[in-house]
C-alpha cells in the first residue's frame, strides 16, 4: 500500500459527507497526506463513523445544513470545501448551493462538488435524472467567485460485484445492451477517494479532472471475470440500446420510486449512458498524482470469490 505520508501537502479541507462511503475514505486520505480536516456532520448525528473520524484526527463540526450562517462559520479557514453528499435535488442542488455560498462568504478559495460520475457535460438533458441535478448545480458553481474542480471517475468498479447487474456470477455471463466493444470508465470508490484527497490538497487543479482505474469494454469485463474466478465467462446481449431505453421507460412507469436516490431505472439510465459512449472520459488525468496505484476490474471481481 502506498505510503502517502511521503507526499505531504498542507491545507485545511472542509468535508461535507464524511460519514458516507466515499466521504469517509476521502477523510482518511486527506489525513494520511498531512492535510487538516474539518468534517461537517448533521446536528445530533450518532453515525458510528464520527468517533472513527475523531480518531483520525478530524475536527467534527455539527451544523444545520439549512443554516448558511452556521456553514460560513464552519467553512472559515478552509483551503478547499469538498462535498461527498449524496441525495436528490434538495441535497445536490439546494444543500450544495448553501454550502457553496457559505464557502464564498468564508473566503474559501476552492470547491469540489459531489459529482464523482461519468462526463455529464457530454450528455443530453433528460438522459439521467441524477446527472441533470449535477449539471444544474454546476451552472451555479461556474458562476460563483470560487475555483471549482469536479472529479469525474466513471462508474465505481465496486458496483460490478454489487448493485450493477452486469457480471452475472451465477450464470457466468456479462450482460449488456448495444456494443460489446464500447470502452467505459471504471474507478473504485477507494481510488476515487485517494485522488479526490490529492486534488483537494493541490492548489492548481483545473475545472475537471477525469480519471479511470481501468477503461474496459464488455469483452474486457468478460476476460476479467474469467481470470478473476478461474471459470469461463460469456457475454449475454439483451438487445439494442433503443430496447434498453424502452425498458427504462417501462421500469420507471411501473416502479417510479422517484424519492429514492438510486431506483432501478436510474441505474439503467447510467448503464445506458455508459454503453452509448457519450460520457466517455477524455483526456484522463490518472498520472497527475503518480503515487496512486489504480485498482483493476479483475482485482475487484476477484473479491467476489
Ligand atoms: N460513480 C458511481 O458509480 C457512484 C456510485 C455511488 C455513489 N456515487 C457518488 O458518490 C458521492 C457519495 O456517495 P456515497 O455512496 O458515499 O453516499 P452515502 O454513503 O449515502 O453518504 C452520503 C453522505 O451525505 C450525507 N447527507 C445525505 N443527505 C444529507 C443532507 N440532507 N444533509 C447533510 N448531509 C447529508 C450523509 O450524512 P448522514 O450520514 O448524516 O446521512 C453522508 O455523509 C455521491 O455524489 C454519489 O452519487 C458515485
Amino acid at each position: 500500500m502506498t505510503d502517502f505520508t511521503q507526499f505531504p501537502k498542507s491545507g485545511t479541507i472542509i468535508l461535507a459527507g464524511a460519514t458516507g462511503e466515499l466521504g469517509f475514505l476521502i477523510a482518511g486520505f486527506v489525513v494520511r497526506r498531512g492535510g487538516s480536516l474539518k468534517s461537517l456532520v448533521r446536528k445530533g448525528s450518532d453515525n458510528a463513523r464520527i468517533p472513527e473520524l475523531r480518531r483520525l484526527g478530524a475536527e467534527i463540526i455539527e451544523v444545520d445544513f439549512n443554516n448558511v450562517a452556521e456553514l460560513v462559520k464552519a467553512c472559515s479557514g478552509g483551503t478547499c470545501v469538498v462535498s461527498a453528499l449524496s441525495g436528490l435535488r434538495d441535497v445536490i442542488v439546494e444543500t450544495q448551493t448553501r454550502l457553496l455560498n457559505a464557502a464564498v462568504e468564508a473566503g474559501v478559495p476552492r470547491f469540489i462538488p459531489s459529482d464523482y460520475c461519468i462526463d455529464y457535460t457530454k450528455l443530453p438533458e433528460g438522459s439521467n435524472r441524477n446527472l441533470d441535478l449535477r449539471r444544474e448545480f454546476s451552472t451555479r458553481l461556474n458562476n460563483a467567485p470560487i475555483a471549482p474542480t469536479s472529479i469525474l471517475n466513471g462508474m465505481f468498479t465496486d458496483l460490478l460485484t454489487g448493485q450493477a447487474p452486469v457480471v452475472l456470477f451465477k450464470i457466468k455471463r456479462v450482460l449488456y445492451w448495444g456494443d460489446a466493444d464500447q470502452p467505459m470508465d471504471f474507478t473504485t470508490t477507494r481510488d476515487t477517494a485517494a485522488y479526490t484527497a490529492a486534488a483537494a490538497l493541490d492548489t492548481t487543479t483545473p475545472r475537471f479532472l477525469r480519471i479511470a482505474g481501468e477503461v474496459a469494454t464488455i469483452r474486457d469485463i468478460q476476460t476479467a471475470a474469467t481470470k478473476a474466478t478461474g471459470e469461463e465467462f460469456g457475454t449475454l446481449r439483451a438487445g439494442s440500446l433503443g430496447f434498453l431505453g424502452s425498458m427504462i421507460k417501462i421500469t420507471r412507469a411501473l416502479s417510479p420510486k422517484n424519492d429514492e436516490v438510486f431506483p432501478p431505472w436510474q441505474g439503467m439510465q447510467y448503464l445506458h449512458n455508459m454503453l452509448s459512449g457519450k460520457p466517455k472520459l477524455s483526456p484522463l488525468e490518472n498520472d497527475r498524482y503518480p503515487e496512486i496505484r489504480w485498482t483493476l476490474v479483475r482485482e475487484v471481481l476477484a473479491t467476489k470469490h
